[in-house]
């Protein structure tokens, strides 16, 4: 078996092979019980095949479906109109934290959220040799035709709205040698946009290059634009999205004073240290991230590109703010967020089209306000929980029942241990104490 194993390591033609020979290979070569490898996997196919070769289909080499809890967090009032949250995560307090936050604000005005700009932008990077004002006439004489050549590409964009916004000549010498950028600004209509952006970017490469080869007034070496890279950009904040709530201290509860000067000074160090900062932020993407899930969006584009707008001035900061005026306590979060309501997985998973109907099939600037509530939503539940009994109270309530998952505890004890722990601390040791007592009885 060892000797097999070694020999077995590596594979050719992988994706050429059947799903069921990915699945002989891996679970043969890389399991000590393959029977059981191959059966979990198995376990997690869907019953509907063409259901399941819909899945399949998704990405390469798929073996299975890999299940996240999908949960729905009611009572949110945003801009005056009720919504129900679908939210995808594997963190056990995250969605009673939404709730909780949810129903607090909906007695008090609600959520409100504005849009601040929808423009996204791409890059052609590219190397120059030749001076700079040459480039910067070329550039001006061919920009009428480097937007003509991607009219086919733009065309049904156009028609929604959306299409090229502009293209600037960027002079980038100074970080490398020859190197120039084409930054283009898009619009997307209510598409994320990114194999739109990537498509006009590489059609602008190419008429780019062909354009400069046939300059009159450029010489050889001028003439020969060598393109490095053309990708969309996810770093987007001209495309970013307000959300906020309000209310008299009076309605924040007993300690309405003491809630509202603590939550200031916890977001005012979330500000100035990096430490806090970042952990502050996880505590928003936990929001952004679940709902980004749950509508089928690139998560990992959403937090790069506001992780990088945390950091916008050289520092990694925290993204809310939160402060005091005429005895009204306000709390607001501003984030860069490009989404799409349109395209992607959004027509084609069951569950990611179950989100938008639920959401009321609300367009790319609607989900970018419901994903900043939501981002806002959880800062303020952690913080509300950070700033007066800790955290690890409401968390480890929730984790009670994995905790009794893991050791593998019955219904009854399940019942019995959630009634024990309402008026006792859980832990780990905890937990197994007063089970194995339960037991014991
Ligand atoms: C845990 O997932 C998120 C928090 O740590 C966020 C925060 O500290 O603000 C509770």
């Amino acid at each position: 078996m060892a000797n097999n194993r070694v020999n077995n390591e590596l594979v050719s033609d992988f994706s050429k092979k059947s799903k069921q020979e990915k699945i002989e290979w891996v679970s043969q070569t890389w399991f000590a019980n393959p029977h059981q490898a191959k059966s979990i996997l198995e376990t997690y196919w869907h019953t509907d095949e063409k259901l399941q070769q819909l899945h399949d289909e998704f990405i390469e080499n798929a073996v299975s479906n890999f299940y996240l809890p999908m949960a729905v967090a009611p009572n949110f009032v945003i801009n005056e109109k009720p919504y129900v949250l679908p939210m995808v995560t594997e963190e056990s307090s995250v969605i009673a934290a939404s709730a909780n936050a949810a129903k607090f604000w909906s007695t008090r005005g609600g959520f409100h959220a504005e849009i601040i700009g929808t423009e996204k932008s791409g890059q052609v990077h590219f190397l120059f040799s030749g001076p700079h004002q040459k480039l910067a006439s070329f550039f001006t004489a061919v920009k009428p035709t480097l937007l003509e050549e991607t009219n086919s590409i733009t065309k049904n964009m156009r028609k929604r709205g959306g299409g090229i916004v502009d293209i600037e000549l960027i002079d980038s010498k100074e970080s490398l040698h020859n190197y120039y950028q084409l930054h283009v600004r898009f619009k997307t209509a209510d598409a994320m946009g990114a194999n739109f952006i990537n498509s006009c970017l590489e059609q602008l490469a190419k008429t780019l290059r062909e354009q400069a080869a046939s300059y009159a007034l450029f010489s050889e070496n001028e003439s020969q634009i060598e393109v490095i890279m053309s990708i969309l950009s996810n770093y987007v904040p001209g495309s970013r999205v307000k959300a906020w709530v309000s209310c008299p201290i009076s309605d924040l509860g007993d300690d309405g004073d003491l809630l509202a000067q603590k939550f200031v000074q916890a977001v005012h160090i979330a500000y100035q240290n990096p430490y806090r900062a970042v952990t502050h932020n996880k505590g928003i993407m936990n929001g952004i991230d679940a709902l980004a899930i749950a509508t089928g969006n690139d998560f990992r584009a959403i937090e790069a590109g506001i992780h990088a707008y945390a950091a916008k001035d050289g520092q990694y900061r925290g993204l809310s703010k939160a402060w005091v005026k005429d005895e009204t306590f306000w709390f607001e979060l501003e984030v860069p967020l490009s989404v799409g309501t349109v395209g992607g997985l959004t027509k084609l998973h069951p569950m990611v089209k179950w989100s938008h109907e639920l959401l009321h099939s609300t367009n790319a600037e609607g989900l970018m306000q419901i994903m900043a509530v939501s981002g806002l939503a959880q800062n303020f539940a952690a913080l509300r929980s950070l700033v007066t009994t800790g955290i690890q109270k409401g968390h480890m309530k929730m984790h009670l029942l994995n905790i009794l998952n893991q050791m593998d505890a019955t219904k009854a004890e399940k019942q019995a241990m959630i009634e024990y722990f309402k008026s006792n601390v859980v832990s780990f040791n905890a937990v197994d104490q007063a089970l194995t007592a339960w037991r014991n009885t």
